[in-house]
């Protein structure tokens, strides 16, 4: 039975977003691909899919915008079967170490790697409910994230969010 998927982050054709929307598609699904800003690489695939795949704009740091994303969709379709919340973000000093981060870099970077697929999960909620195999949320972490191996001493914004992403998925499961 064909899925309707729901891919955050998709904009790039070299990276894991783009790729999924493109395998989704060719397994037969119904693909609602978000970006935040216009992708030409996206726009090319839709003319192979016109029927199938959907565009969304979504800034996921945003619940103005992903609000009006997930009306966008309730226009286009009655249920999600799957969201795969993809879409990361690291700021300019993530390769720094503490005595060079500007730490002012992190909190808005926990705002769209941690809160951001909860804000997601959040907002298409009613659509994922009307799923009749039972909808799965699948959230992309990292090894960065996890406190019990960790060994860097750079990462400090995008193991931050990757943890708190972590932590913060943890209700879900229990909702
Ligand atoms: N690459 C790795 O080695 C690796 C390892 C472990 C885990 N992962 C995880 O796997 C996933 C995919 O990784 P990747 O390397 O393919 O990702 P990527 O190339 O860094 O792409 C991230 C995507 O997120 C989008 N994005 C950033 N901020 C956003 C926002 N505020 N609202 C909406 N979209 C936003 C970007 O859009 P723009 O194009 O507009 O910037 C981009 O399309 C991520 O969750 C990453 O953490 C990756």
């Amino acid at each position: 039975m064909s899925q309707h998927v729901l891919i955050t982050g998709t904009g790039r054709p070299y990276a894991l977003g783009f790729n999924l929307v493109k395998r989704y598609l060719e397994h037969g699904d119904s693909v609602f691909a978000s970006v935040r800003r216009p992708s030409e690489a996206l726009e090319e695939l839709k003319r192979d899919y016109p029927d199938r795949l959907h565009i969304l704009t979504m800034d996921i740091a945003s619940t103005e915008s992903v609000n009006a994303a997930a009306r966008e969709a309730e226009r286009l379709t009655d249920r999600l079967d799957l969201i795969v919340n993809n879409a990361t973000t690291a700021s300019a000093d993530t390769m720094k170490e503490l005595p060079d981060f500007d730490l002012d870099l992190i909190a808005p970077a926990v705002n769209v790697g941690a809160v951001g697929p909860v804000r997601v999960l959040k907002a298409f909620l009613p659509l994922l409910k009307k799923s009749a195999v039972g909808a799965l949320v699948v959230n992309i972490s990292s090894e960065a994230g996890s406190i019990g191996k960790c060994y860097r001493t750079f990462y400090l914004d995008y193991g931050t969010e990757k943890a708190a992403l972590n932590m913060l998925e943890q209700p879900q499961h229990r909702a």
